[in-house]
Order: structure tokens, then sequence, then C-alpha cells
């Protein structure tokens, strides 16, 4: 039966590094639970993180009430109930056009929180400076609906608003968000020195546990930026920082076969449905084949996914071509595009080999559909102790219920 696994030793090791920026540079780091939303692993990131950042009421509730500490709320639009709900919980909320604001002023500002300064608002605003390189993935792309248009801002913050909020990056370095801000700082430099200014939200896609990424020269920015802005609150909310490199997908080898000129292999997974990323971005993920330990490992490389098991090695897939078994992996859903891609093995694969995909936690596990009655895979942890604890199964009350 497939499986998301997750390791818990994985899990921590970022959390610390993200742990020692925030303390170093004395900014509040949050976890974007649009990446990863794995409640029974909210306990292991509990104390690292400073709360959470929402896409809106949903994520804002599971937050508030399995996380805890500081809800950070940012949607493209707010309908009304959903806004009154969210200020009995957040503790920031974002806009993204000054029609939403100018909308709903009166009403926020009525809300018994903000008196006491529990509840405050921000203004996403677009840089229009695109440092990436997916449009998918860029909100400074020609024609973005995301953010105010850096040339459509007041001089100053409207009344009742006191936070900023950018963001603009995706799997990317401290320069581009150096870059960025320079930007922001020279485009909008009335805004930054407001007084009514509180906080600065920097968003998400600071690459922060990815191995090269630039650490020191983040913190020293970060704390740059906190001596010229003194009175206001720096905010980060990566998501992949928090999860990149903790877990894996596990899938059986349900046919071997071949077709139309190639040996195709169906899993027990589906590519759409459990992994859609690898078809929207596109990319090609890791595979590894697993071996039980004591088994013909001569052919073996040593290599490493995000999570190993006890008793098992692990051998990283080659390209098409690079062995003589060959395969095209696809998934079990009967999309034709369904397929991850062609890979090489060491040897022949066999009905109930394991393969493992790599990488699998962040935007994965909270993607996944149940897209043509596919079993949905069951999420574990890894404990620190070695332990696979099942965090949750899914069966066929869960496929029914979520169709109507
Ligand atoms: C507003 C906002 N904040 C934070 C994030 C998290 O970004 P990442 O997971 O790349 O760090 C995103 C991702 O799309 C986002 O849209």
């Amino acid at each position: 039966m497939s499986e998301f696994i997750i390791s818990e030793e994985a899990l921590r090791r970022n959390a610390e590094l993200l742990q020692r920026v925030a303390h170093a540079s004395g900014v509040h780091i949050l976890l974007a639970l649009k990446a990863f939303a794995t409640t029974g692993c909210f306990p292991v990131l509990r104390s690292y993180t400073a709360g959470c950042c929402a896409s809106g009421l949903y994520e804002a509730l599971l937050g508030a009430h399995e996380m805890g500490g500081h809800v950070a709320v940012y949607s493209p639009a707010y309908a009304e109930g959903d806004l009154d709900r969210l200020a009995e919980i957040a503790n920031h909320i974002d806009f993204n056009s000054l029609t939403q604001w100018e909308r709903f002023a009166a009403r926020c500002m009525a809300y018994p929180r903000v008196q006491s300064g529990e509840l405050q608002f921000g203004l996403r605003v677009n840089p229009a400076f695109s440092t990436g390189e997916t449009p998918l993935y860029d909100p400074c792309r020609p024609g973005s609906r995301l953010g105010i248009d850096i040339t459509l801002l007041p001089e100053t913050l409207p009344v009742g608003i006191s936070g900023l909020h950018i963001h603009t990056l995706c799997e990317q370095g401290a320069q581009d968000l150096i870059d960025t801000f320079r930007v922001l700082e020279k485009r909008c430099a009335s805004l930054l020195r407001d007084p009514s200014l509180r906080y600065l939200n920097l968003g998400g896609g600071h690459w922060i546990t990815q191995p090269g990424y630039e650490v020191k020269k983040l913190v020293e920015f970060l704390y740059g930026l906190r001596e010229r802005y003194n009175n206001v609150e720096i905010y980060l909310e990566p998501g992949e920082a928090w999860s990149i490199h903790t877990g894996v997908l596990r899938a059986q080898v349900l046919d071997v076969f071949e077709s139309m000129g190639f040996h195709h292999v169906i899993l027990d997974i589906s590519v759409s449905a459990h992994t859609p990323d690898v078809l929207e971005m596109p990319y090609r993920p890791d595979v590894f084949l697993t071996e039980k330990t004591g088994a013909s490992s001569s052919s073996l490389k040593a290599s490493m996914p995000a999570v190993c098991l006890p008793g098992e090695s692990y051998y990283r897939a080659g390209q098409a071509g690079d062995t003589d078994y060959t395969y095209r992996i696809g998934g079990i859903s009967c999309l034709a595009g369904d397929v991850l891609g062609d890979y090489s093995f060491p040897r022949k694969l066999m009905v109930g080999d394991i393969l493992m995909l790599d990488d699998m936690a962040h935007y994965t596990i909270v993607k996944t559909t149940h897209f043509n009655g596919v079993k949905h895979p069951g999420i574990s942890l890894l404990t620190l102790d070695g332990r696979l604890t099942p965090l949750r199964c899914f069966g066929f009350k869960d496929f029914k219920n979520c169709l109507g």
C-alpha cells in the first residue's frame, strides 16, 4: 500500500535552522500552511515556529487551533462572512487590493480585537520586479492579479492599515530578497517611513534550508532592516523551507509490461492525483529502488532519499538508457499523461518492488486528490526513535465523502 513518510529528524533539522535565523536576526518566521499542513507533524514544529501563514479561513482555523502562535492571513479576496470569522482568530489580515480594503475598512475597524492591537491589517504590494524563472510561480509576472501594483499605491498608508506584505520569490536566494526590497525602498519609501507602519511581511519563497542558501547574508540583511525600521516587526512566511527534503512517497509496482516500444511499470499511486506538481510545474523527481538490506547489492550506488527506513538500502534510478533496464513509470489512473518519466534501474523491475519518490512532503501532501478513485496513500511519521507512526489512513469513505 502506498504511503507518504515524513522524517521527524529531517523536519527538526530544517526547523532548527529556521529558528536560528529567527533568533539571530530578530524576525518572526511563520510556517506557510499552503506548502505543508500535516497536523500530525505540528507537535514537532510547534516549538520552532512563530505561528502560521494562512491563505484563507480554513488554513487560519487550522493554524489557530492546531499550531497556535501568530496567524497571518493573506488571500486574493475575502468574502464578508469569512472576514468576520478571521477577525476572531487572525493577528494579521492582508488585503490584495485597495478596492477590497475600501469595501471592508469600516467593518474591519469595528472588530473588537483591533482596539487591543491583537488584530492588524496590511496591504500586499506587487513590486513588479521578477527574480524567478517559472512564470506559473511568479507573482510579479506581467498582468499579475497578486498584490497592489506598486505604481498605484497611495503616498501614505490608508487609515487602519499598519502592515505591508510582499511575496515575490519561489525557491530563491537571499540576494533575490535584497534586490526586491531595494525596489520597494526606492519606489515606496514614504510608505515604509509612514509612522503607522507596524509590520512588514516579506512573504515566502526563501529557500533557507536548501544547501547553498546564503544564510549569513539573509541574517545580516534582516538585522539591518530591523535597525532601519526599528518600530516595525518583520515576518517571513516560508513554506518549502520547513519541509523540503523531509518526506518521500513509497509506491508499489503493480505491473511490468511492454507496449508501443517501451517497458512500462504501473505503480499503485497516481502522478496526477498524488504528486500533481510533477505534471504542473513540470519536474522530474528523484526515484529510488528499495532493496532489503542483505539482498545482492553489488550494483547498488550508495544514495540517500529524504527518508531511509531501517533494514533497507536504496538505488537512485538513472536517466533512460543509463543501464539495460529502462522503464516508463506510470500511475494507476486512466489519464494518458499520468506518467512520472523514464528511469533506469540496476536490475529488472518486478511486481511487488517498492519505488520511493523523493522529496514529496512540500506542496505534495497538501495537493492530493481522490481523482479516479485511486487509493490515497497513507501518511506516516518516522519518529526519532526509528518507529514508523501512522498519522492517517484513507479509505473508501474518504473518497465518497469528498464527492458529495
Ligand atoms: C503569500 C504567500 N506566502 C508564502 C508562500 C510560501 O512560499 P514558499 O513555500 O515558496 O516558501 C506563498 C507560496 O505561494 C505565498 O503565496
